[in-house]
């Protein structure tokens, strides 16, 4: 499925932000579109960011569903459900709007609550390695959980959300899972990272009872997980501007403007950007420090460094009882870089298709415009 938005391609913004690079660029550089422009070595660049580059997002070993097309549309359906919520007002579309990339335009995110960060847009999500802007989980289902249970976001539980399946969802879940296990006689709210009622319900029940529980909460994530992988980047001005020219065909006039391929000229070139933002998702999927100022400087975000213990003491882990993949499959997560002191105050480099329309940047929003 390819999502509605028209992303364009706003270099130009990027490039104002440094006045004096561009009036010595605008004397130097280019001043038509079309290859004679660009050097050799600046195509071969140019090349790498085309969309037609992008292979497939790779597959996830841990979701054995995630091509399948029922799970696809079960995705679909619980990704914008609200009643998987404390308040039954919240769903992953709050947040992550299909009519506005997959995000919602705050500094902040806003559920049941407030949160410490800003919604990341989903398309492309699944070719990296690492979600969220930490990257404290490894898989796009596994993901799927954090928001369901966190207090600030879907604010919910897992046994209520397994009865909420077996109520409005069974057919298509036991289509795509199988036979879904009894849940009778479960506590109506209960889970291990709920109020402490909620923790002590759980704690109560049995290990089975909180195992299919788990199990059916797992599959929830899975069905999120191959809807998300199957949305798709629409092609940009930009992937019809780097075509032609590396086809060695002149653009067409004005796909982009004079101080938009000013702007591309420095991101591939003296900017360094594509170090970082690089391939045709402008992500090299890495986390690194920028020196972006905290949001709370009383309580500084720790980014990374303090995520590597969490993925890997997270029970939805590629390694853990829910994954569908064989250890040896889990090369990500067992060769992780964990005792790097660069990982301190390090978050994911984020793709920048689309960018322009979404501000605010940075991983809290601090930022208000390119
Ligand atoms: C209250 C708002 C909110 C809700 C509801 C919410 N999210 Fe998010 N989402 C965020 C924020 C904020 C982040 C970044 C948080 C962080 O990095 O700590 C995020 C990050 C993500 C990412 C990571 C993308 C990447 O490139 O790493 C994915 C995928 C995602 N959310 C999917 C979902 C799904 C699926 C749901 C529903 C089950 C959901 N979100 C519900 C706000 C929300
Ligand atoms: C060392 C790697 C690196 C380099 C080089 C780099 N970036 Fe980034 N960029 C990042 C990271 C990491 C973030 C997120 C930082 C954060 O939120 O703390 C980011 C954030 C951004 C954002 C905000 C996107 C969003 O969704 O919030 C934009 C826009 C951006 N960079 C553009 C650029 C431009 C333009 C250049 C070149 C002048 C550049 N970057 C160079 C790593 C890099």
């Amino acid at each position: 499925m390819r999502h509605p938005w028209n992303a364009s391609w706003l270099l130009g913004s990027l490039f104002a932000a440094s006045a004096a690079v561009l009036v010595t660029l605008a004397h130097a550089g280019p001043r038509s579109t079309g290859a004679e422009g660009w050097s050799e070595r600046e195509l071969a660049v140019l090349a790498t960011l085309s969309l037609q580059r992008l292979p497939p997002a790779p597959v996830d070993p841990s979701n054995a569903v995630e091509r399948r097309p029922a799970a696809v549309e079960l995705g679909r359906r619980l990704f914008s459900d609200a009643r998987f919520s404390a308040n039954g007002k919240v769903s992953c579309a709050s947040c992550h709007d299909p009519q506005r990339q997959f995000q919602d335009g705050l500094p902040v995110s806003r559920g049941v609550g407030t949160g410490a960060r800003r919604a990341m847009p989903i398309v492309g999500a699944g070719h990296s390695p690492w979600l969220f802007w930490d990257g404290r989980k490894d898989s796009l289902w596994s993901q799927a959980l954090g928001p369901l249970e966190d207090a600030v976001e879907h604010g919910g539980n897992r046994t209520r959300y397994a009865q909420l399946v077996a109520a409005h969802y069974r057919a298509p879940y036991e289509a795509v899972f199988g036979t879904m296990p009894p849940l009778d006689g479960l506590p109506p709210d209960a889970g291990p990272h709920g109020a402490v009622a909620e923790q002590a319900a759980w704690a109560a029940m049995s290990e089975r009872q909180r195992a299919a529980v788990s199990r059916v909460f797992a599959n929830i994530g899975k069905a999120i997980a191959a809807y998300e992988k199957s949305l798709q980047h629409e092609p940009t001005r930009l992937d019809r501007y780097v075509d032609a020219v590396v086809a060695g065909r002149t653009a067409d006039a004005g796909v982009l403007q004079p101080d938009e391929l000013r702007g591309l000229r420095l991101f591939i070139g003296k900017g360094q950007c594509v170090s970082c933002h690089n391939g045709p998702l402008f992500s090299d999927r890495q986390f690194h420090n920028t020196g972006v100022p905290p949001r709370d400087p009383a309580r500084p975000d720790r980014g990374r460094a303090d995520a590597t213990a969490k993925v890997r003491a997270d029970e939805f882990n590629c390694l853990g009882a829910f994954s569908d993949a064989a250890p040896a499959q889990c090369q990500e997560l067992r060769f992780m870089v964990e005792d790097d002191p660069a990982l301190l105050g390090a978050f994911k480099t984020p793709g920048l298709r689309g960018v322009a329309q979404r501000a605010p940047y940075m991983h809290a929003g601090q930022l208000a415009t390119l």
